[in-house]
Formats: C-alpha cells, sequence, structure tokens
C-alpha cells in the first residue's frame, strides 16, 4: 500500500489528531480543496474489487428561473460507466478503452478531453492513487447537447464507479467537485446539472465558493411527471451561455429572485401548480435563448394549452421540458409540443415522460475477481 500525500480530507478517512476539526467546521462541509490547507497524509486506498458499473441519471437544469443554481435528476434515462483495475495501463493513469451508444463516434477517448474521463482523473486525484491504472467503458444513453445534462451524467457516473472501486472513501461534495471540473472545461462552471446527477431529487446550489449545496426534498406521495421533448438539433451548452446578458435590470432580478423562491416552496411544499408557474416564468435566460431554438416559443405555448402546469427550456436547451401530475396527460401535452416543433420549428422531435429520480448516481454492479 502506498502513501501518498493530498489536500483532500475525506470525511471517512481518519485525519490525525492535531488536525482533527469538529463536523460544524466548513471545512467538513465541502470545499475540501482549499490551498492554505495544512496537507495530511493519506494511505492511499486498495481496490475492492476488480470492476464496477455505475449508473447517473439525465438533470434538468435551471427549472425556469434557477439558473445555475437549480436542478433536479429525471429516471430512466442516463449515463453508465463501467471502471476496471487494469495491470496494462500505467499506474495511477485511466484509459477509456470503449465508448457507445448512438453518438459515440463524436466523443474522444483521450481521457483529458471526455467528461468521464476529466471526473474520473479528479477522483483518482482525490484518492491519491498512484499504484492501479483503470480503465473505463462509457455507455452514452443521453443525446449529446440536449440539455438533459449528457456531460453531467457521464461525469457524475464516473466518479462514482471511481470512487465506489475504492471503497466509497469521498463523500457527495467531493464528488460533485471532482465532477465540476468536468463541467469546468466543456460547458462552464455549473453544478445545476452534475449535483442533482450525484445526489437525486432537487438540489438548490446555495454556494460555489465554497460549496454549499441544498436537497430539497419532493414529498414522496406526490405524483409529478416531467414531459421531456427533445427535437433534432444541438444546441452546446457554451454557444447558448455566451447568448446570455452580462447585466440584467433590478425589476427582472427582483421577479426572477421571488420566482425561484417560489419555485423552491413549491417544491418543498408538492405544490404542482406553484411548481408550473415558476417554471415558467423566467424573464433573464429563457427569452435570450428561446429564440435560438426554432419552434421553442410555440412548444412552450402548446404545452399549455394542453394542460401542462408550466413549461420551459430544460437546461441550455434544446430539450424543452413541460410539468403534470398525470402520465397520461404528460403523453398528451408531449403530442403537442411534438407537432409545434415539427408545426413551427421544422424540427423532428421525441417526448419522454418521466418521473423524478430521487436517488442519484449509484453502483449497479460489482466484481470480485
Ligand atoms: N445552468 C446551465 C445553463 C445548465 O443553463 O447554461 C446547462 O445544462
Amino acid at each position: 500500500m502506498a502513501i501518498c500525500c493530498c489536500y483532500y480530507t475525506p470525511a471517512n478517512f481518519r485525519i490525525p489528531q492535531s488536525t482533527q476539526v469538529s463536523s460544524a467546521d466548513p471545512r467538513l462541509r465541502c470545499n475540501l480543496s482549499l490551498p492554505s490547507r495544512t496537507p495530511i497524509s493519506l494511505a492511499e486506498p486498495d481496490p475492492i474489487c476488480t470492476s464496477v458499473k455505475a449508473f447517473a441519471p439525465a438533470t434538468v437544469a435551471n427549472l425556469g428561473p434557477g439558473f445555475d443554481f437549480l436542478g433536479c435528476a429525471v429516471d430512466g434515462l442516463g449515463d453508465t460507466v463501467s471502471i476496471s483495475v487494469d495491470s496494462k495501463v500505467h499506474p495511477g493513469e485511466i484509459s477509456i478503452s470503449n465508448i457507445s451508444g448512438d453518438n459515440a463516434k463524436k466523443l474522444r477517448k483521450d481521457p483529458l478531453w471526455n467528461c468521464a474521463g476529466i471526473a474520473a482523473i479528479e477522483v483518482m486525484k482525490m484518492l491519491g492513487i498512484r499504484s492501479v491504472g483503470l480503465s473505463l467503458s462509457l455507455e452514452k444513453g443521453l443525446p449529446l447537447g440536449s440539455g438533459l445534462g449528457s456531460s453531467a451524467a457521464s461525469a457524475a457516473a464516473a466518479a462514482v464507479a471511481v470512487n465506489g472501486i475504492f471503497g466509497n472513501k469521498l463523500g457527495v461534495e467531493e464528488l460533485v467537485l471532482a465532477s465540476l471540473k468536468s463541467e469546468e472545461k466543456v460547458s462552464g462552471y455549473h453544478a445545476d446539472n452534475v449535483a442533482p446527477a450525484i445526489m437525486g431529487g432537487f438540489v438548490l446550489i446555495r454556494s460555489y465558493e465554497p460549496l454549499d449545496l441544498i436537497p430539497l426534498k419532493f414529498p414522496s406521495e406526490k405524483d409529478l411527471f416531467f414531459v421531456l421533448v427533445c427535437p433534432d438539433f444541438e444546441a452546446p451548452t457554451k454557444k447558448m451561455r455566451a447568448a446570455l446578458p452580462t447585466e440584467i435590470a433590478m425589476p427582472h432580478h427582483v421577479w426572477n429572485c421571488s420566482q425561484a423562491g417560489a419555485l423552491v416552496a413549491s417544491v418543498l411544499q408538492g405544490d404542482l401548480v406553484g411548481l408550473g408557474k415558476a417554471l415558467s416564468s423566467d424573464k433573464i435566460v429563457e427569452p435570450k435563448r428561446a429564440p435560438l431554438i426554432p419552434g421553442m416559443e410555440a412548444v412552450k405555448k402548446a404545452a399549455l394549452e394542453a394542460g401542462a402546469f408550466g413549461c420551459t427550456i430544460s437546461g441550455a436547451g434544446p430539450t424543452a421540458v413541460a410539468v403534470t401530475d398525470n402520465e397520461e396527460r404528460g403523453k398528451e401535452i408531449g403530442k403537442h409540443m411534438v407537432e409545434a416543433f415539427f408545426r413551427e420549428g421544422n424540427l423532428k422531435a421525441c417526448a419522454n415522460v418521466k418521473q423524478l429520480d430521487r436517488v442519484g448516481a449509484r453502483l449497479i454492479n460489482s466484481t470480485k475477481h
């Protein structure tokens, strides 16, 4: 077992007496990479199995007025990452052996330029892995640049898989920080996809420096269905972020803050009508992005006319997300939204009706030998 020295203090590693802090100490809550930290010697963990497989769900970021600070996970759609100990890979490194799925050819196998690879490397660094080489295989279940947190799902699944193979030493916030490195490189420093992809449910990002994440519990007895309508159109997050204003007017700030507050209250109360109303209310980001997605304004109108409680752009788009309380009604709403994309935007689209994923990224398989 090799010994390494690093700045991270995963909560379940034993901290030397002289550096122990109380659980109320913010250093234990989140941003564990403060440069002023005294390095702490950690034993490099051994792998506890030879391979693991992890799944991470799709996510809906922003939820209307919550640009970069609100998001939720949706079930049944996502990416899967398998990690194996591989003696052919240089110790301390990771190699991407395979990428499968419809868009596999568009993704790079260089781990430094692949979302799953970047997050996996970060987790290996946090754990101080030097003696073991890993190989990674990615099954892309989500379309690229779709607004469903495709890059976040790859990163989250990879982070959870690498953590899993070494015995789950890192906590949720460290996994979010590792996945954020990947988001930063490919689209921008925003955690509203990676945090819910890892934690499941609704998540509020209260601050980035230090990272402070607040899970918002949606009542389990309530039915909430997301109608996700994804057109055949790519909207790269970087481009969609470049379209945003650098300054906003005070009335818009006041309006969006009040709507984001209402959205949080509605989630906690399980008030679907309130949630839908707040989701539809963004006056800052959606008005700049919707015109860049052919047919989006008509799609929103069609969703609301078909009885959705609310509708907006999912993440940076082009997927449109509407909310309802009934699966059959969700399918009907989806049909109207697909028609509107075709009629007004000349875009083919497909609709999925999904529920909230309350679990987040998880290990789904492990092999000992
Ligand atoms: N908050 C990010 C954005 C999410 O809207 O740019 C991207 O999926």
